[in-house]
Formats: C-alpha cells, structure tokens, sequence
C-alpha cells in the first residue's frame, strides 16, 4: 500500500477525522474536551497526521503496525466490537461507521465504510499510473484464472492478485489497496450477484483488459435468466477503453472472450476494446480455427492434467498443465490471452502455464491415500457448470476400470432451477459410469432421483444426512483405486466429508 497520512484517508472518503488519544508522555496537552472525546482541534495534530502504511484489513487479528482496519458490520458480528482487538494488534486508523473514542487512534468515520473502501482502493489506484489492471469475470472458473494469470504476468513485472477469491465490494478494493508504486499488473477477479455489480467494481478498479470466460448458472436464483448472467458479466467489457487497430500488446483496450461460449462471443457487440478470441473446443471438437487463442491436440494424462499446444501471438508452444481437468484449458487460454497482451512471447507464456500450480484451495485437489483410494475434494464451491466439468473429470479418471464415486450435496442459489439442477448431477454422474452416487444432506436428495432415473445404471445410490454420515457410508464401500469427487457449494462444507476420508488413512 501506499503511505496514507489519516487525514488524507478522511478527505478522500468524505469522512469525518476524530483525532485518537496521543501516546502517553508526548507531552502534548491534554484535551479540555468535557466528554473525554479528545477534539481535533485541541491537540489531534499528531494522531491525526498519523501515516497508516497499510494493509487494509477487515479482520483484526490481520492487523500490524501501520494498518487500516475498516470495521464493516457484518451477519453474525460487527466489525466496529473489534476495533480494540486491531489496535493491540497495532492498527495505525480505523475506517468505522460511526466513533471510536475508546479506539486510542485515529478514526475515519463515514456513512458507509463499504463504499469508503471503494473510494479509497479508487483513489490510490489514481495515483498508481503504471499499474495495469485486469479484469476477469465469469460464472465458473475466475479464480482459477486469476491464479493462473499472476503466475505468467508475474514474471515481466510485480503484480497483485487476490488472494483465494477475494471478488466483490470489499475483497476488490482490500487488493487493489495493496498495490504500490512498484506495482506493474493488477489482476483482479469480478464476480456479480446481480446487475450493477461488475460495473461498480470497474468503477473502482478501471481495466485495460477484460477477460470474460463463460456465462452459466451460477446465481440463477438471483439473477432470473442466463440473459441476465450475461448482462451482468458484459458489464466487464463495457468498462474497458476503446482499443487501437494493431497486433497483440498494442495499447488500449482489450476484451478477451471465450468464443465456445456464444454468450461470452456476443459481449464482442458490447465493448469499443480490441476484442481477443480464445477456443479450447468443447465435448470432443476442435478449438475454433479463427480464434485468436487456441489449444489444439489436447490430452489429459491419468490424473486428468491436461497437455495441448497453445497457438497464439501466430507461433505456438507446448503446455502441459499441473491443475486437474480438462475444463482448466480454457481458464490457460484467458491466462495466456492476457499474457500475450501484456507482452510475453508464446513460449514464455507456456512455459509459465505449465509452471503454475494451485494456488487456491479446494479446487480439483487430487489426494492419493495410502491405500490407493483418490480423493478429489472439488468442495470449495459449486454450480451446474464446475459440477458438470468435475462429473467429467471423475469420469475421466475412471475410464481405465478404477471405480467413481461421485459425493454431491447442495448447490447454492439456483432459485427455481435448485431441483432440476441437482437431478441433472445424479444423471451426469450415472452416466459418467459412476458405481456410487451419494447425496449428501436433504437439499440434494433431487441427486439421487436423477442417477435413479438414469436408463441401464446400475450403481448404488446413498442418501447421508450429513457429512460424517456420507464418510461412514463410504468407509467400508472404498477399495484400493477407488476415485471419490467430493462436490458441493460452500455452504453445504463437503471438504469435512474429503478431509474425512483423508483422516481415515491415518488410522
Ligand atoms: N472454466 C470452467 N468451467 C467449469 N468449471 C470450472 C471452470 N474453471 C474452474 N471450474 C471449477 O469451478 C469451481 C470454482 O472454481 P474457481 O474458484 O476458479 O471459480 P470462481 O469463478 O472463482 O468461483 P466463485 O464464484 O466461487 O469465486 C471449481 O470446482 C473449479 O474446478
Ligand atoms: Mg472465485
């Protein structure tokens, strides 16, 4: 983060700067201030030319010296009660809706600390010319992009990224603050609940470059229709500047779209940037031939790590992948459309695409138990999409003989699509050859109907309540090569069922 006087702070979100008590014996006069708040005018003026030097953080036990704590007000607890607990852990100002005067450190108080946040995170950006930003939004796969993307632009410069999935109106502006004047690239994940969302955030963050890679069912209960998914995440694209006529790396704006996905292809009418295309192909087809960015002769190996040539800038490199599942090749060709951009030659970029490596959790992470039973705990989040892409890679894991367990529970958010959704999971999982489908609490029994219904398969179908329950039933049920997918959104907490089965190796 930059260095930001507190009084500085305040005059960039609108805010009013109370001045914290000065530190015992600086002999500065004490305040005649009958309430015992100290004013600013009496003798604030060392608290208030306090320096916070960063980072911003939300949680207290984050704080250091020189932190900003911003105290949000939150569903189960109010940020504003752990003020103190951050200024013992040596927060330099608070960011609060409303006064501290017990803090003993300058206080921002504004009317809304979230929208001060973007405010902030905008302001600094401003003075930040050097830095790049890039945006990436899409149903599925955003985080897993953004990694990949750090970990090829890191190499021509410093950049930022979120860390894990860091993606809306507090997590965007908390990364953008950690930018410095060193900072060259900005790798920014986007997500949208709604309409207005991408917008807001590209307000605070303004992109050069957009990437966009598909429009699905994630938050179909919020959103209404795919149309509206599309709406949101085009928001992207509208933000960036108009590009110039020339090759890869010129200036300006630019849009890079997943053309097998033709929601995301058509954002192309929506934006004045240079529009970049990326094909990876799909369900056994050739990657697009006029795509910009391609993958061509691709492969998986056992573990479903996918090989393949990339095509781009018009030469082309081999990459091999170390992320599980076939779907992790388009999320490589946005990484490497961006790349390309900012710069790197296409035999640097693959060579950094196969370098990369998870960096975010709970995603395809492939655990192999002593006794030979694979563990893919894919349970940090799930919609219609990942859990199709996963159910593929199960399947592909399997094709050799080795048995599939697939372990669902609930997808979250697909308001009148919830039934239908998980049935069509249970049937994408029998037809994936699966010989054990479990669903794991009551919202994902619709699982079981779908593999039930599904003609000629003849596999086991398990209702478990609950998650020790799911790692009971399969106790006895796993052999040596077994391959269980544990899958679920967030809140269902499927990884207690793959940490589970992990545990049990132990004994
Ligand atoms: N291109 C893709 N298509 C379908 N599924 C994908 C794709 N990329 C990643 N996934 C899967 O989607 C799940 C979430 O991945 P990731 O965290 O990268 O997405 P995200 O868009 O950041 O999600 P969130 O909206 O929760 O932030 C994982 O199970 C991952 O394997
Ligand atoms: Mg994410």
């Amino acid at each position: 983060m930059i260095p930001l006087p507190v009084a500085e702070i305040a005059a960039i979100t609108g805010g009013t700067l109370i001045a914290g008590h000065q530190a015992p014996g600086s002999g500065i006069p004490d305040s005649n201030s009958e309430s015992g708040i100290p004013e600013i005018s009496t003798y604030a003026a060392p608290a208030a030319g306090a320096i916070v030097t960063g980072p911003v953080v939300i949680d207290s036990r984050l704080a250091v010296p020189g932190a900003l704590f911003a105290a949000l007000p939150g569903e189960r607890v109010d940020g504003h009660d752990y003020a103190a607990a951050a200024v013992r852990n040596g927060a330099a100002a608070i960011l609060a809706a409303r006064p501290l005067p017990e803090a003993g450190v300058p206080v921002v108080v504004v009317t809304d600390v979230t929208l001060a946040l973007g405010t902030l995170a905008r302001a600094v950006l401003g003075r930040l010319p050097n830095a790049t930003v890039v945006g990436i939004t899409g149903s599925s796969g955003k985080t897993s992009t953004k990694d990949l993307t750090a970990q090829v632009v890191e190499r021509i410069g410093p950049t930022i990224a979120p860390e894990g999935s860091l993606n809306n109106e507090i997590g965007l502006p908390l990364t953008v603050l950690r930018a410095d004047e060193t900072t060259r690239y900005l790798i920014l994940e986007m997500s949208a609940r709604g309409i207005g969302h991408i917008a807001y955030l590209t307000g605070i963050a303004p992109p050069r470059i957009g990437a966009v890679l598909n429009v699905g069912r994630a938050h179909a209960g919020e959103f209404g229709s795919i149309d509206a998914v599309a709406k949101a995440k085009g928001e992207l694209v509208e933000a960036l500047p108009p590009g110039t006529a020339g090759p890869a790396g010129s200036a300006g704006g630019v849009a890079v779209l997943n053309a097998d996905d033709p929601n995301v292809a058509a954002m192309a009418a929506r934006t004045q940037a240079r529009v970049v295309t990326t094909s990876a192909g799909r369900a056994g087809l050739e990657p697009r031939a006029d795509a910009d960015v391609r993958a061509t002769g691709l492969t998986l190996d056992d573990l479903g790590r996918a090989s393949f040539t990339l095509h781009a800038l018009g030469g082309s490199a081999p990459v091999r992948l170390t992320l599980h599942g076939g779907h992790h090749v388009a999320n490589a060709l946005a990484a490497a459309a961006v790349a390309a951009e900012l710069g790197l030659e296409v035999a640097a970029i693959a060579e950094a695409l196969s370098a990369a490596t998870t960096r975010s959790k709970k995603r395809m992470e492939l655990h192999e138990r002593r006794d030979g039973v694979l563990v893919i705990n894919d349970a940090y989040n799930a919609n219609p999409d990942s859990t199709r892409a996963a159910i593929e890679a199960l399947a592909h894991l399997t094709r050799n003989g080795r048995r599939g367990f697939a372990v669902l529970g609930y997808m979250a958010e697909l308001g009148d699509i919830a039934a239908e959704s998980h049935e069509e999971a249970g049937r994408l999982a029998a037809r994936a050859g699966a010989a054990v489908v479990v669903a794991v609490g009551a919202e994902a029994a619709p699982v079981l109907d779908g593999a039930r219904a599904t003609e000629g398969w003849q596999g086991e179908a398990i209702a478990a309540p609950d998650q020790r329950a799911a790692v009971a039933a399969l106790r006895n049920r796993l052999r040596p090569g077994d391959v269980v997918l544990v899958k679920a959104s967030k809140a269902a907490g499927l990884w207690e069922v793959a940490d589970g089965l992990l545990a049990e190796d132990d004994q």
